[in-house]
């Protein structure tokens, strides 16, 4: 069994072996950008140095990231989606590129973490008007043992990343799922069907990031190469450990347990109401506990914060007394 701290050990380790330098955790509320309401990745307080500003760091970066998805709400309940998680990253703010980046991913997942080669399946982009196909890091997966038919193209919904606001850094990225339980996918339509069901889930995620979205929706290139990943630490940990949903992981099982025991009678771990509560309370424990943390109000931040607890009572009347609980004690 591996445990989140052990994973955010391993692999924050393995970077700063590889020249990378720690930078803190950033706060869930984004201190320069209007644009959008919370940190939803590491990349997001990155966004100058990304654009070609120094950071006083250097050119190699890792951390640990606390993120908040509004976007992934109504998938919120599922086997893989949370509105709150925690993201390790690693960039290189124009050091090396797609090559190096996939290739320390492969060390990571096959050396440090011990998964088989044969036990993931890779995506990359297809290409569109806006940027060519990525054979590029196609090649490279291959080179280093991916199995040809688990290396499959996708389109911008599926291979691209950002910006995380309207305009900004953003590029085609290339994905790693996991198969807990080796499954063989026949086609990359097949692949689509499996990806999204447990045990089959994306673990990580390398953005090769070089273009800058101007606001007109063009593509321009950035001034250098960047790379951006993000790791899900709790859908990592729980295929890890053989699970087939992220609620199986460390940090979060304990807190369904606590949901599961106060509801009604027979209500399953499987059950997606108790997911959903377990996953907003804790969404609004951590905008609440956050160094620039908000309170409930009518608007932006505050108002997500308030909704949370409202969705989780309105999913069913049975979690009305946890919720209004939970409420009374953040008021
Ligand atoms: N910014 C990328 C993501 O969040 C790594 O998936």
């Amino acid at each position: 069994m591996i445990s989140s701290a052990e994973l955010k050990k391993l692999y924050l380790g393995f970077f700063q072996k590889r020249g990378h330098k720690l930078i803190p955790n950033a706060s869930l509320i984004p201190e320069h950008d209007p644009s959008v309401l919370f940190t939803t990745a590491g990349m997001h307080p990155l966004v100058p140095f990304l654009l070609g500003e120094p950071h006083p760091l250097g050119k190699r970066l890792c951390n640990v990231q606390r993120c908040i998805r509004t976007g992934d709400i109504d998938e919120v309940g599922d086997a893989w989606h949370l509105s709150f998680f925690e993201m390790l990253g690693n960039w290189s703010l124009g050091d090396y590129f797609k090559e190096e980046a996939i290739s320390m991913s492969f060390e990571f997942l096959t050396k440090e973490l011990g998964i088989p080669a044969e036990r993931f399946s890779v995506t990359c982009f297809a290409g569109d008007r806006d940027a060519p196909r990525d054979d590029g890091s196609a090649r490279e997966w291959e080179r280093l043992g991916v199995a040809k038919n688990r290396i499959h193209f996708l389109p911008k919904h599926d291979n691209w990343w950002g910006p995380a606001g309207q305009t900004g850094p953003c590029g085609p990225d290339t994905e790693m799922f996991y198969h807990a339980k080796d499954m063989q996918e026949g086609s990359t339509d097949e692949f689509v069907k499996l990806s999204s069901t447990g045990p089959f889930c994306e673990i990580w995620n390398d953005v090769l990031m070089q273009y800058d979205k101007a606001a007109d929706g063009s593509f321009g290139e950035l001034k250098q190469k960047n790379v951006d990943t993000g790791m899900g630490v709790e859908r990592t940990v729980a295929v890890l450990n053989g699970a087939d949903n992220v609620y199986e992981c460390d940090t979060l099982a304990p807190i369904l347990d606590m949901v599961i025991s106060i509801s009604a009678k027979g209500t399953t771990k499987a059950n997606r109401n108790a997911r959903i509560i377990t996953d907003h309370m804790r969404a609004a424990v951590m905008i609440l506990g956050d160094e620039r943390g908000v309170v409930p109000s009518n608007v932006d931040q505050g108002y997500v914060l308030g909704r949370l607890p409202i969705r989780s009572v309105d999913i069913k009347s049975e979690y009305k007394t946890i919720v209004w609980t939970a409420e009374r004690n953040m008021a």
